[in-house]
């Protein structure tokens, strides 16, 4: 045999070798890897609570294989602290060699991570935070949560329209805090609005007494709220004990204050309370019934709409996957994500291609009571509304 032969036939063989690399049945391929960064910890341990419950009864109920690749979660606690996130993230990407990072209970939890990544090329789903200007810290960053702007706005404008002239606010004084103030006084002001009393509360273990006083005195027609996931209950506590349920001082807000996840156990105080949001365990859709039917069977609580973007967030991973057969590339996978739309249990959702972020119903909802439950029974919808809080380009 001559060298020349020689040679071509190490070539083919090469070649058969790769060909037959790439020919390798998918199910005996790695399974796909999903680092899961959640607050299981500490003041926002709901939020991580509802996003783990969702990714667990999606999971049952499609499976744990998409593309014939097997779906492995690694949940990993990181208090929503964002230097725990950062060193979580670096953790899961470089020793588990993960495909996706998600979750991200909080906006600087997902800002933490997003030059992470950049870096690994790595698709990033933020599943629960809201402030705008996460989706612009990395191209690989895609969003099936919510932005302050796109319920702020919405109230802002019902407020200014439904006979509420002077508004005091109260909101947590950290970036979807100001993202939430912003937008509603923008749109509010802008209706004939005005505000008359303006609190930010820190956002770990507030106490809203001293600052309910102020409002009380400042006697506005209503008092638009905005605190993380997790402390509406808390709030509405407060809120009754200093007497404002009886005040006539109306609680307006984006949803987050009325959570279904605490909703049920505010009490009367909370009846009456307008908002604008993405889901309400009460939405009225086929869909939403079998899902609260299904989270309520499985873990014995109300979904709020954490929950919801989580559920969406591991549907939009699976659906990726599946239009790339199963690889992993993350530029393919957001790509794949770019436009995709479909049906969840809060409506009709869409991933904006150009923001990577979601595009979503914004409903109108007050809290009444429904066969002795509390409930926010939406009244108003807002079709296909996209984020308005990017920076201006
Ligand atoms: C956030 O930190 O971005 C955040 C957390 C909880 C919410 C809304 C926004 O309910």
């Amino acid at each position: 045999m001559s060298i020349r032969t020689d040679l071509l036939s190490l070539a083919a063989t090469g070649i058969a070798l790769a060909v037959a690399a790439g020919a390798t049945p998918a199910s005996a391929q790695e399974s796909v890897k999903i680092g899961l960064i959640l607050p299981m910890t500490g003041g926002q341990a709901s939020t991580g609570k509802q996003i783990d419950n969702a990714v667990k009864l999606y999971m049952q109920r499609k499976g744990d294989t998409v593309a014939g690749r097997k779906v492995e979660i690694i949940l990993k606690d990181d208090g929503a602290v964002p230097d725990n996130t950062k060193r979580i993230a670096q953790e899961l990407i470089v020793n588990d060699k993960v495909n996706f990072i998600a979750g991200f209970g909080v906006t600087p939890a997902a800002l933490a991570a997003a030059p992470l990544a950049t870096q690994g090329k790595i698709p990033q789903i933020v599943m629960a935070a809201g402030t705008s200007i996460i989706t612009e810290r990395s191209p690989y960053i895609v969003r099936t949560s919510f932005t302050l702007a796109q319920s702020s706005t919405i109230i802002g404008d019902w407020a200014a329209k439904n006979g509420i002239k002077k508004v005091a606010t109260l909101t947590s004084d950290y970036a979807p805090g100001n993202d939430a103030l912003n937008f509603f006084k923008q749109n509010f002001t802008a209706g004939g609005g005005e505000i008359v009393e303006e609190v930010k509360v820190p956002l770990a273990n507030p106490d809203f007494a001293p600052f309910l006083q102020r409002m009380k005195d400042a006697k506005p027609d209503a008092m638009f709220v905005f605190v993380p996931a997790g402390q509406g209950g808390n709030f509405m506590k407060q809120f009754a004990e200093r007497g404002l349920d009886k005040s006539g001082i109306k609680v307006i807000g984006p949803g987050d204050v009325m959570d279904d996840d605490l909703l049920n156990n505010m009490g009367d105080a909370a009846l009456g309370a307008v908002t604008a949001h993405l889901y309400s365990a009460a939405h009225p859709s086929a869909m939403n019934k079998e899902f609260v039917a299904a989270y309520k069977k499985a873990f014995n609580s109300r979904p709020g709409f954490m929950a919801v973007g989580g559920y969406d967030g591991i549907h939009l991973i699976y659906e990726a996957l599946k239009k790339t057969g199963g690889k992993t590339d993350g530029d393919a996978l957001v790509a794949a994500m770019k436009g995709m739309k479909w049906e969840s249990p809060r409506g009709p959702i869409s991933i904006d291609p150009e923001t990577r972020d979601i595009v979503q119903n914004i409903y109108i909802r007050k809290v009444e009571k429904v066969d002795g439950e509390l409930y926010n029974v939406e009244f108003a919808t807002f079709e296909a509304v996209k984020d308005s809080g990017k920076t201006k380009k």
